[in-house]
């Protein structure tokens, strides 16, 4: 496996080139289940979640090519028939976004087999309300070996409220509706950046949607949607993970292709640290570390919220700042697995339950660890890039997941890292 190997302790200087949203070109590319006709998605990002939904739509029968842009991919995808409408267990495990294709597949193709996504480092995360919602909708659902067997000759529109809010809860269903016969009502639905752009997506599609944004979304289905060109947005985790970077290491970044009103809970509180960070121009953000960091209390809780995505880079800022943070995970009931990695750096951190305490500030120094999760291994980096001496971070294929050649955008703001290929 992949490690990086990094020397910390210089400040990032330069421009960075904020990728495409993950996690807004999943459903997208689920969507195009939705019609016959070709869809074509620009800025889509080169992670690996990407290639694995391709491989996705790939054993469905289901066309996808890809031109390299300048920045990020440009995917034509194109679901003409089916081969199957099933998804291996060998792919949902490898990603749980998988279960994104069971909405549409269902509203276009009257069936769907998609293994059940077990658990992750991060929390048990149940699909429960996806499959309450699509039974509201008039689909019968059977767990049966280890797979979620759906079928409904056609859906038909009803009100679900969501007792947990779930963005892609909210993307399956909206995705089911919007092929469904008469008018659904989703209440409690996920207002993320990510959920309001696959249904304006769906809107260039045909698709009628209103309250897009909001908590409460009305779909009236329609009889077929047609295909469109889109542009994902850009990705408001990565954007936050390196505004976080200039931060830790008392540098100064500037962002381009960012969506600045996507980020704001994540600017307030880094501003609250002591970040400075300024917009340029529409899409550009420049960040500004200050010489003392100052510690500052964080929530993680639904859009607009601050993100749980960003909890775990937040605290290694924390261990850089004076005085103690208290970071509180509302969403998730298991992420804090970079705790103790950053505690074999040099941290002074206290879990208990949803709780964190930070005691900073505390010098950290270079030490072998391990990555847990995605933003899990965000965080080492970055306690890395603040460490004194060489860290090494094995497991480094959760951060591919879902940052687009993050070595080499580092590099070029002036950080000492470098991928070391496992013999
Ligand atoms: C999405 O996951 C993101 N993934 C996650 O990003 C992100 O952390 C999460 O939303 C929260 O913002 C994608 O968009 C592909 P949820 P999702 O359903 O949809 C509970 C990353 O780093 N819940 O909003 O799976 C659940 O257990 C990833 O890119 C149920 O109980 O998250 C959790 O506690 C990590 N039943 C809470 O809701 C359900 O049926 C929020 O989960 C669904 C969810």
């Amino acid at each position: 496996m992949d490690r990086f190997l990094v020397q910390g302790g210089r400040p990032l200087e330069g421009r960075v080139t904020i990728s495409g949203a993950k996690n807004a070109a999943l459903p997208a590319m689920a969507a195009a289940l939705l019609t016959s006709e070709r869809m074509v998605l620009h800025n889509v990002p080169r992670v690996r979640d990407i290639g694995t939904m391709r491989s996705l739509l790939d054993e469905l029968g289901v066309d996808s090519s890809v031109t390299h842009d300048e920045v990020g991919n440009t995917l034509e995808i194109q679901a003409v028939r089916l081969l199957n409408s099933q998804a291996p267990y060998e792919l949902v495990k490898q990603m749980r976004a998988s279960i994104l294709v069971l909405g549409p597949l269902l509203a276009r193709f009257a069936e769907a087999r998609v293994s059940l996504p077990g658990g992750c480092a991060i929390g048990a995360r149940p699909v429960n309300l996806h499959l309450k919602g699509l039974e509201k909708l008039g689909a019968t659902i059977d767990l049966e070996h280890g797979y979620i067997h759906a079928r409904a000759s056609r859906l038909k529109g009803a009100a679900f409220y969501f007792d947990t809010v779930s963005v892609t809860g909210t993307e399956n269903l909206m995705m089911a509706a919007v092929l469904a016969e008469g008018e659904t009502l989703l209440e409690n639905a996920a207002r993320e950046p990510e959920v309001e752009d696959l249904a304006t997506l769906l809107v260039k599609m045909g698709a009628r949607i209103e309250g897009m944004g909001t908590d409460c979304l009305r779909i009236h289905g329609v009889g077929a949607l047609h295909g469109a060109e889109h542009r994902i947005i850009p990705d408001r985790i990565e954007t936050g993970t390196f505004l976080t970077a200039a931060g830790v290491t008392g540098g100064r970044l500037i962002l381009e292709h960012v969506e600045p009103a996507h980020v704001t809970a994540v600017m307030a509180k880094l501003e609250a640290a002591g970040v400075r960070i300024v917009p340029s121009g529409d899409h550009e953000l420049i960040a500004t570390g200050p010489q003392n960091l100052r510690a500052a209390d964080v929530t993680t809780q639904e859009y607009p919220g601050f993100p749980t995505d960003m909890q775990a880079q937040y605290m290694a800022l924390a261990t850089q700042a004076q005085g103690s943070s208290v970071i509180t995970e509302t969403i998730f009931e298991n992420r804090y697995l970079h705790a103790l990695e950053l505690v074999r750096m040099g941290a002074d951190i206290q879990v208990e339950g949803r709780q964190a305490v930070v005691r900073g500030r505390t010098a950290l120094s270079g030490a072998p660890v391990q990555a847990s999760d995605l933003r899990a291994s965000a965080s080492l980096v970055l306690a890395a890039l603040a460490a004194s001496g060489e860290t090494l971070i094995d497991r480094v294929y959760h951060i591919d997941r879902g940052y687009e050649r993050i070595e080499e955008k580092l590099v070029k703001i002036g950080a000492r890292i470098r991928r070391v290929l496992d013999d």
